[in-house]
């Protein structure tokens, strides 16, 4: 069974499993540590499941961001994602009041971008080159309650 919690200091030991996928953006260390403590709600983990987010932007454009979103292969397709996005989500409302919630993702990463469409993101615009190798980013959002204009 796995139960998903909220992130702390001794996970940095233990999701070098989901750190080797090649789909997984991987930072350095003091990375997550500047995430754990500013943005502590916004950090989920399970067995090898990873979700890192943050609270960012001015005015109408305050919002939560979806820094990686990662399920080692053993866990996957048993909702792990969607429960763990729907924790950033409901954080990035609840805890920051953002108007919406963003992330970028591989435009070749076709399984993350049909699973983000289902989850009611929607792409905002694209983002030349952003990723090494030269890879573009569809920057996809999904709209807040507070955005009641649904901009
Ligand atoms: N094939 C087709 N659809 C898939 C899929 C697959 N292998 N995996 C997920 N989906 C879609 C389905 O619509 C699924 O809903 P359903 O099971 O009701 O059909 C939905 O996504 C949610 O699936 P879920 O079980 O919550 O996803 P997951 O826990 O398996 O995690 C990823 C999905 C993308 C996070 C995981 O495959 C992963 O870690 N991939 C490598 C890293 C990555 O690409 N991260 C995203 C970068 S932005």
């Amino acid at each position: 069974m796995t139960t998903i919690r909220r992130f702390v200091c001794d996970d940095l030991f233990k999701f070098n499993n989901i750190n080797l996928d090649y789909l997984t953006e991987t930072y350095y260390l003091p990375f997550y540590l500047q995430y754990l403590s500013k943005w502590p709600s916004l950090l989920s983990m399970a067995e090898d499941v990873n979700v890192l987010g943050k609270a960012e932007g001015e005015g109408e454009n305050w919002h939560g961001h979806v820094t990686a979103v990662s399920v080692a292969p053993e866990y996957r397709r048993i909702g792990l994602a969607d429960r763990l996005m729907h924790i950033l989500e409901e954080g990035s409302e609840k805890v920051y009041d953002g108007y919406f919630v963003d992330l970028f993702v591989r435009k070749s990463n076709a399984l993350a971008i049909n699973m983000y469409t289902k989850f009611g993101y929607s792409v905002y615009r694209t983002v030349i080159g952003y990723y090494s190798g030269d890879e573009d980013a569809l920057d996809m959002r999904k709209a807040l309650p507070r955005d009641v204009e649904k901009k």
